[in-house]
């Protein structure tokens, strides 16, 4: 080939490879600038307004010191920078059921990377897919309805054996460090099988303190300290595996012991499905999920209780029934506690009005169109429960404590304290017995009132009662 053809060819192409280039380029930015953002404020770079909503999370007002003053400047879609990501924060049923089913498609669940690291990256919150189904899988074959049945009288026993070792011979507990133990216990012993050990309670309680603290580790820090609780836990955690994986191999074949959950995690292990660190990671991230949510539903019922006598006497008639209809010492069974239907009517609405969880991050997957905006690839979402619990649009009078309201069914992604989609919380059937239960023994055993009826709530991240809620106690005949 002549040089000045070849020269003429390679000058030719590079310019057509120039041109396609600009022509995609300009493509790209025609496509970019037709993207419109939802309306919002990202604020400066890394912290944009991270401080305010800390505020607001710390006195637990939120919806109404962060997100309604935004619902009111720029409707119900608005954007944000918070904790160094734009984040675009969404309200209302129509936006939990659209983010919330669309776990997996559009979006994903997004934890901070100090949760992740202490949870482990093995556990369910960060599975996707199979791995998410075949966990949850698991967990749900434990808590059907032959699991249930079966761990009513476990947690009668339980909740009886805390009353007796931490209530009896008292006047005053502090009702929601008690909610905590027992919580503790019964997802310990009654969920996975495991009996708890001394000084277990508190290493679990270092690691919970940092699953949200800056990720950095420094001597002293949060989240050192974390760390060094959750080696402790894997430990333990591995050595507890370790043995009932040798007295399963040991026993008769595929043998899951009553259903405890421990022995069907050790049983997906031995046949190979799930590794030993999903296994230890799991049981850290069940612990986590149970412990301050199901506490604070119970302070927060009492408290409510406290305030309401006259929703206190409907409760404790309906507890009186089930009691009359017993000998002395029978137990509660399953279809009891399918009775207790205005106590969950009164847990319901006190966990509306007081949310565990005011909602959780997810991050889109994909460029989102939603609502005739664009949520960009990589954005986050955050969803909350105070866009419809709080709202008239779904609750008359949001305000005011009303448990009646809950006779009437309530729509899909209206009422959201365990979450929905695929993501719904999977231990919701424990918290229900637990809760139950619980103030099944306390209604029926004490005369109880609040030390502090006023008494503040906080977040850090989590909602809890500021003095953990004391209570006078006397022992009741009933
Ligand atoms: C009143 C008590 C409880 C409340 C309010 C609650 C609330 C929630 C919420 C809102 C979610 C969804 C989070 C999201 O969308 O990112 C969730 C997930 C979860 N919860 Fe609960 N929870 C409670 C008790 C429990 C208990 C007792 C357990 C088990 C022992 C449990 C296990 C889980 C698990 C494993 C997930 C993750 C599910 C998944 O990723 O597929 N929770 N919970």
């Amino acid at each position: 080939m002549d040089m000045n053809f070849a020269l003429f060819l390679l000058f030719s192409l590079s310019a057509a490879t120039v041109s396609m280039l600009c022509f995609m380029h300009r493509k790209k930015s025609e496509n970019k600038s037709k993207k419109k953002l939802p309306p919002g404020k990202l604020g400066f770079f890394w912290i944009g307004e991270t401080l305010e909503f800390y505020k607001a999370q710390r006195r637990n007002r939120i919806f109404e010191e962060f997100v309604q003053p935004r619902i009111a400047k720029h409707g119900k879609i608005f954007k944000t920078r918070l904790m160094g990501s734009p984040t675009v924060v969404v309200n209302g049923a129509e936006a939990n059921r659209f983010f919330l089913s669309n776990e997996f498609k559009l979006v994903v669940s997004s934890w901070p990377s100090a949760s992740v690291q202490l949870m482990g990256k093995d556990s369910i919150m960060e599975k996707q897919g199979d791995q998410h189904r075949c966990l949850r899988g698991v967990i749900a074959t434990s808590l059907g309805c032959a699991g249930l049945e079966a761990m009513v009288p476990k947690i009668c026993s339980s909740v009886e054996l805390h009353l007796q070792n931490h209530w009896h011979g008292q006047d005053k507990v502090s009702l929601y460090g008690m909610a905590k133990i027992l919580t503790f216990t019964i997802v310990f012993e009654c969920l996975l099988g495991i009996d708890v050990g001394e000084g277990m309670l508190a290493t679990f309680e270092r690691v919970l303190e940092g699953v949200f603290a800056p990720p950095f580790e420094f001597p002293g820090s949060k989240f050192s300290r974390a760390k060094k609780a959750r080696r402790e836990i894997e430990m333990m955690l591995v050595d507890v595996v370790r043995r009932k994986r040798k007295e399963m191999e040991g026993g008769p074949e595929g043998r899951e012991e009553e259903g405890k959950l421990l022995s069907r995690l050790v049983a997906g292990l031995i046949r190979g499905e799930i590794s030993e660190e999903e296994v230890v990671d799991n049981v850290v991230l069940l612990v986590f999920a149970a412990h301050d949510t199901t506490s604070f539903a119970i302070a927060m019922t009492f408290r409510m209780l406290a305030h309401h006598p006259s929703c206190y006497s409907l409760l404790l008639q309906e507890h009186v029934d089930i009691i009359s209809n017993k000998r002395a010492g029978e137990n509660l069974t399953l279809e009891d506690t399918k009775k207790l239907r205005y106590t969950w009517q009164v847990v319901r609405e006190s966990m509306r009005l007081f949310p565990p969880i005011f909602g959780s991050f997810r991050k889109a997957t994909v460029d989102i169109e939603y609502q005739g905006f664009t949520i960009p690839r990589g954005w986050k979402v955050l969803w909350t429960v105070y866009g419809t619990h709080y709202n008239e649009e779904y609750f008359r009078e949001p305000l005011s404590f009303d448990p009646s309201r809950f006779e009437e069914c309530v729509q899909p992604y209206v009422f959201l304290p365990f979450g929905g989609g695929p993501r719904v919380c999977a231990g919701y059937q424990l918290a229900k017995l637990n809760i139950l239960i619980f103030v099944h023994f306390v209604v029926t055993r004490y005369n109880w009132s609040l030390l502090y009826p006023q008494e503040p709530v906080t977040m850090d991240p989590l909602p809890f009662p500021s003095h953990g809620m004391p209570i006078k106690i006397s022992p009741k005949v009933l």
